[in-house]
């Protein structure tokens, strides 16, 4: 593993299991100093321990995306204890199905939102200014293919969606301040988010180019080339990683379905 990210602090949300904890581990290989967060507290201190004792530099954190108070304190800990931060990675994400919008209430509406959109508001607006006076780097805003293209939950779209507006903006804004800013849009990956929902897991599969979900760590792959040197020219971008899901669209299965026939004519 190359170390690209030697001499980095990086700071990614939701880290205690899933993409997140994926996430931490790459950065600590390559390099970085890093700082899970999460609420699953028991969860992120045993994630921050693995990467400890695999000999990388890792530490967990209490951190609730939704709470603005959580954020200021704990940017200022590590402003005081790690002294510098250069990378952040806003993941931590709630999902919600069935969320059509006549039955969606206000409540899940507002949790999602706020977990899921204001998280990286906040995780922007109280980051950015430790990360220009640690001499720059990179936020990397976790998105969803249900950001890029129409999806069934109204709440949990409209907030990936919304990744995307927050990233462009802080991007256009926080150039000057020598950080870049884009945003990743997982298509099905295998965490916690999704296992309990078996069917949900086959259709998508069933409907994605390469007929399979991620690895965490195929996500985790593309957030570290965001975060590093490699990517030193590209700020507000989307990158979806999703097996093709939202490049190929449907001609994919039209192929496929005229190529299954014995006289088949494309
Ligand atoms: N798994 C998928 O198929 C998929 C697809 C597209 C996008 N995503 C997005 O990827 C991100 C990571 O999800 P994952 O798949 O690793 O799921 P996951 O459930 O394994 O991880 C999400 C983490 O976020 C944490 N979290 C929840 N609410 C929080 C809060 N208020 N403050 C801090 N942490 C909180 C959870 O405790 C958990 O550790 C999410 O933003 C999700 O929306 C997931």
């Amino acid at each position: 593993m190359d170390h690209k990210l030697n001499g980095k602090t990086a700071l990614v949300t939701g880290a205690s299991g899933g993409q997140g904890a994926a996430e931490a581990s790459l950065f600590a290989a390559a390099g970085a100093q890093v700082i899970l967060s999460d609420i699953a507290d028991d969860a992120g201190e045993a994630t921050a321990a693995a990467i400890r004792d695999t000999g990388g530099n890792a530490e967990y954190r209490h951190l609730d995306v939704a709470d603005e108070d959580n954020w200021r304190e704990l940017i200022a800990v590590i402003a005081k204890e790690n002294g510098s931060l250069n990378i952040l990675v806003n993941n931590a994400g709630v999902p919600l199905r069935g969320g059509n919008i006549t039955n969606t209430s206000l409540a899940d509406w507002n949790r999602l939102m706020s977990v899921n959109l204001t998280g990286a508001f906040l995780g922007i607006r109280e980051a950015a200014p430790l990360i220009r006076d640690s001499g720059g780097g990179a936020i990397v805003n976790t998105g969803s293919i249900a950001g890029l293209t129409g999806h069934f939950a109204t709440a949990y779209s409209a907030s990936k969606w919304g990744i995307r507006g927050i990233t462009k903006s802080a991007a256009m804004e926080l150039v000057d301040w020598g950080i870049r800013v884009n945003a990743v849009h997982p298509g099905l990956v295998h965490t916690p988010l999704v296992e309990e929902s078996v069917d949900f897991v086959q259709a998508l599969s069933d409907q994605t180019p390469m007929e399979r979900g991620a690895t965490s760590e195929e996500i985790a792959k593309v957030v570290l080339f965001l975060t590093c040197d490699d990517s030193s020219y590209i700020t507000g971008h989307d990158i979806a990683v999703d097996g093709g899901f939202t490049d190929v669209g449907g001609y994919w299965r039209v192929l496929k379905q005229v190529m299954a026939q014995p006289d088949q004519r494309i």
